[in-house]
Parts: C-alpha cells; sequence; structure tokens
C-alpha cells in the first residue's frame, strides 16, 4: 500500500514537471513569435518628421474616399497642407465611424478629420480645432416619393450612418428608431434596393451618392445646418493650436477655399451606361465593382490579411489551446496544478462568455490602448486568445475520452507520465478530435470578417470598400462570399486527407 502511495506521488511530480516545462516551452515560443511580428509591425513607420495618426472613415466623398488604394479628399488635402506648413506628417487610418471618438478620446490616435461635425455631446468627450467647412444634414428618397420634407419622416423607414450626427438628430427630434449603417453608401443602396423610404445624410456625400445612383433625389429641405471641424484628445493644445494656427492663415490666403471648391466641383462619380439586356447589366456592374480602377485588389489585398491573421491565430490558439488542455486534464487525472487550473478555467469562462468582437475592441482599444501596435497583430492576439479557449476544450475532451486503461498501460510499462500523454495519450486523443478542430479553424477563418470594426482591411472589409464606391451590393457581397466559401472547402478538403493519413496509419 505504501509502495503504490510513494508511487503515485512520484508520478504526480513528474506529471507536474512534465506539464511546466511544456508550459515554458510553449510560452517562450509564444513571446518569440510575438516579438517578431511587433518587430515587423514597427519597421515601415521609420521617419524623422514628427507623424500624427489621424482617424477617418473613408466612404465619405468629398471629404474622404477611395481612389485607387489610396485615400483622397479636402480633410486629406488640409492635413497634407497642414503637414507641408508644419514640417509634419499625418497617417490615415480608415476605420468605422462609430469608433473614431473613441479612437481619440483613448489616444489611439491624434486626431479625427472625418467630416466630423461639432456636437455639444462631442464636446464632452474630445476638442475640436476651430470648424473649417459648413455642412447640412439632407433627405435622399426615390424619385416620386411621397415624403416632402422632415415633417414626413416620423412614421417611415429612414436610413442613417450609425453614429453620425445625423443618427442622433434623426433619434432625437424625427424617428426614435432610424436604421442605422455603418456608412452613407450602404444606407443608399439599401434604399436602391427598396428596403428603405429615405436617407438622411450630410449634404456632400448625399450629392455624390445621388449622382451614382439612379432615381435618387435630395429633398430642398434640409434637416439640420451643421459645422465641421477635427477632434482631439482632450488637452492635447499643441496639436491643436498648430491645426488652428494654419487652418486661420489657409483661410486667409484662400488655400482652405479653393481646396474645398477643387473637391466639390469633381464630387460626381461618373455613371455607366445602362446596358439593354440583363446580362449585359450584369457584365457592367462586373466590370465596375471588380475590373475598373483595378477594384479586384481590394480583395486581393484583403484575401491575404484575412488569410494571414486566421493562420496566425490558428497557431496560436492550437499552442496556447494545447497547454491550456494538458493543464486542465493533468489537474482533472492527478489532482495537482490547482492554481494553474483555476486561472485556465477563469480565462476559458471570461473568453467563451464574451464576443469577440467585444473582445477585439477591447484588446484593440483598452488593452494596447496607449500603445502603437500594428493592428494586425492586434487581431492575432484577439482571435489566437478566443481560439484557444474552445480548442483547449476541445482538446481536452479528446484526452478524456481515450480509455483511463491507456495511461494504466503506458505506467505500467515503465513509461512516465510525460511520455505516456504525448506518445500514448494525445496522439489517439489529436485524432479523435480532428473534426472538432477542423470545424473550430473553419470558425474562426470566418469569424475575422469582423476585423473591419478595428479598420483592418480583409476580405470582407475588402468588399464593403466596393460597395462603398460602386454602390452594388449584390456582385462584392457574392464575391467574398464565394471567396470565403472556396477557402473553406479547401480546408476541409484538407483536413479530410490527414484524417484518412491518420487513419491508414492506425492498421
Ligand atoms: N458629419 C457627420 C458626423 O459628424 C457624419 C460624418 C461622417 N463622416 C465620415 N467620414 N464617414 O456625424
Amino acid at each position: 500500500m505504501y509502495g503504490i502511495l510513494a508511487h503515485m506521488n512520484t508520478w504526480r511530480a513528474k506529471a507536474e514537471a512534465v506539464s511546466q516545462s511544456i508550459l515554458i516551452r510553449s510560452l517562450s515560443l509564444l513571446i518569440v513569435i510575438m516579438a517578431a511580428l511587433m518587430l515587423s509591425s514597427c519597421r515601415d513607420e521609420e521617419s524623422s518628421m514628427p507623424t500624427y495618426t489621424v482617424a477617418m472613415e473613408a466612404t465619405f466623398p468629398p471629404y474622404e474616399f477611395y481612389q485607387g488604394t489610396e485615400i483622397v479628399g479636402i480633410d486629406v488635402d488640409i492635413l497634407n497642407e497642414i503637414g507641408r506648413r508644419n514640417n509634419v506628417q499625418f497617417k490615415l487610418e480608415d476605420m468605422a465611424f462609430d469608433s473614431i471618438i473613441t479612437a481619440v478620446q483613448t489616444g489611439k490616435v491624434d486626431l479625427v478629420a472625418s467630416g466630423l461635425t461639432v456636437t455639444e455631446d462631442r464636446k464632452r468627450q474630445v476638442d475640436f480645432t476651430r470648424s473649417y467647412s459648413g455642412a447640412r444634414q439632407v433627405i435622399i428618397v426615390p424619385e416620386g416619393s411621397p415624403i416632402k420634407g422632415p415633417e414626413d419622416l416620423a412614421n417611415v423607414r429612414v436610413g442613417v450612418q450609425h453614429g453620425s450626427s445625423g443618427d442622433t438628430h434623426v433619434t432625437e427630434h424625427i424617428c426614435s428608431n432610424p436604421e442605422r449603417f455603418t456608412n452613407g453608401a450602404l444606407a443608399i443602396s439599401a434604399m436602391s434596393a427598396g428596403k428603405l423610404d429615405a436617407v438622411v445624410l450630410d449634404n456632400a456625400p448625399a450629392e455624390n451618392h445621388v449622382a451614382g445612383s439612379r432615381g435618387l433625389i435630395i429633398l430642398p429641405t434640409p434637416v439640420v445646418e451643421e459645422k465641421y471641424a477635427m477632434a482631439l484628445q482632450k488637452g492635447n493644445t499643441e496639436l491643436l493650436n498648430m491645426i488652428n494656427a494654419s487652418l486661420d492663415a489657409m483661410e486667409a490666403d484662400g488655400t482652405l477655399a479653393a481646396i474645398i471648391e477643387k473637391r466639390m466641383r469633381e464630387n460626381t462619380p461618373e455613371m455607366n451606361q445602362e446596358a439593354d439586356t440583363a446580362f449585359g447589366r450584369l457584365m457592367d456592374d462586373f466590370h465596375v465593382d471588380f475590373v475598373k480602377n483595378e477594384r479586384w485588389r481590394y480583395l486581393a489585398e484583403g484575401l491575404l490579411v484575412t488569410v494571414e491573421i486566421a493562420l496566425t491565430a490558428a497557431a496560436m490558439g492550437i499552442m496556447l489551446g494545447f497547454l491550456i488542455a494538458v493543464v486542465r486534464s493533468t489537474a482533472d487525472l492527478t489532482g495537482r496544478l490547482k492554481v494553474a487550473d483555476m486561472f485556465c478555467r477563469l480565462y476559458l469562462t471570461v473568453v467563451r462568455g464574451t464576443p469577440v468582437v467585444v473582445q477585439l475592441l477591447i484588446i484593440y482599444f483598452v488593452i494596447f490602448g496607449s500603445v502603437d501596435i500594428s493592428k494586425v497583430l492586434v487581431a492575432i492576439v484577439a482571435f489566437g486568445l478566443n481560439s484557444a479557449a474552445y480548442v483547449a476544450e476541445i482538446i481536452r475532451s479528446g484526452i478524456m475520452s481515450v480509455d483511463r486503461g491507456q495511461m494504466e498501460a503506458g505506467r505500467s510499462l515503465g513509461l512516465g507520465y510525460g511520455t505516456t500523454m504525448r506518445s500514448v495519450i494525445l496522439p489517439q486523443a489529436f485524432k479523435n478530435v480532428l473534426p472538432a478542430l477542423g470545424n473550430e479553424f473553419i470558425v474562426l477563418l470566418k469569424e475575422t470578417s469582423i476585423c473591419g470594426y478595428i479598420a483592418l482591411q480583409d476580405l470582407t472589409k475588402g468588399g464593403d470598400i466596393i460597395r462603398s464606391q460602386t454602390y452594388d451590393a449584390f456582385l462584392p457581397l457574392l464575391m467574398v462570399a464565394l471567396i470565403y466559401l472556396s477557402m473553406v472547402i479547401l480546408l476541409s478538403h484538407l483536413l479530410k486527407k490527414l484524417e484518412l493519413r491518420l487513419k491508414k496509419n492506425e492498421r
């Protein structure tokens, strides 16, 4: 009896040592990968000029919009001019409009220049520069609509850009529950598809959108008059003074007016000739969506980002998940590693109990809030940490499903706990959970489509940019869906091959 107990104790001690060495090895591997990624993300920012980051949502012509893969517009021209006059440079970050105030408030970016309306609510969160342009919220409706002015909006379907001043105004004064879209262009395509009765939007992008889609008009009575200014983190007076001084000077010497006048004049996207047949129209749309201005590049470049994030996050998820699974099952099997097990369980509860998009935003805005870190890295960390929780439970279920007799058999052959785990239990466990793991990777790959929330241009966001430029919802969405589908089919195929190989080896 005493002998067995003593044996069990050395067994436990060994188990613990093995798990700890696995823990240390995996952690150091992860640290090395992270460091490499961080270094590679810092490299492209070497420049002697002081650089400020600027948040904008770049589907807002003529203030900020894509031309090819470059962001241009009034705000960009003004920034460039300010940069030239002060020997500084501005780095643009395209992000979701409802994130940009948070981004500047938390110091994630230095400035917002995004056709941003000065409002009392926003003044409580950020400081505004002097205003550089006037604007108004206007109503866009289909031609022949019975809606004639703001008073007719109370009981109809109204679309707005989520988080915009138009959104706030409509919600507070016109109809309490407008439909909120990530940008004005998407609201317009929803209206063109018959899903909305009216869209409330800033006048300048409204004019652009109306010129770019058929059968829409802008009502003459505006909803509200506004002023645009840039926004900074409260107390950032140095940058504030610099911008204000430059804006004053640019107003005095006419540069400001010239920039705005030029961009307003160009503010009409060219229309395509309407083809006669349905097929002809489809081919035209295809040309405009993917060929013209090399728009296919948004998808190709987005695809690379998606694959990069998904693969690295999957690797991280596997390593970390494996580690957690080993700690958890060692605790279950031997009663040791109690503290580590507690942490792991806490981790699983938190990660599995909150939506991944919230985790992504917390990691980006809170945890790495004041660090200038590559967004791809942030996404990898977020998805890797998230996936690890699911992988851990999948692998643990695999370990637990292996007959207890296997461990005893290995042990009675004189193998240590670690060796039995490594060469007897884990291979069997892995084979059992392969389908579930494959499923997890498929989910992970598709889940990365929320990267757009932190302004990463992944595949989905690439499609969004095309939609915002061409006002065609159908083909870009279909194409994005087809690309994801092909990747998943390819992945399933590879996994099936792996499964077959493992089965063959068994015989
Ligand atoms: N002027 C509106 C606001 O401040 C809308 C601005 C939207 N800007 C943009 N770049 N998408 O709320």
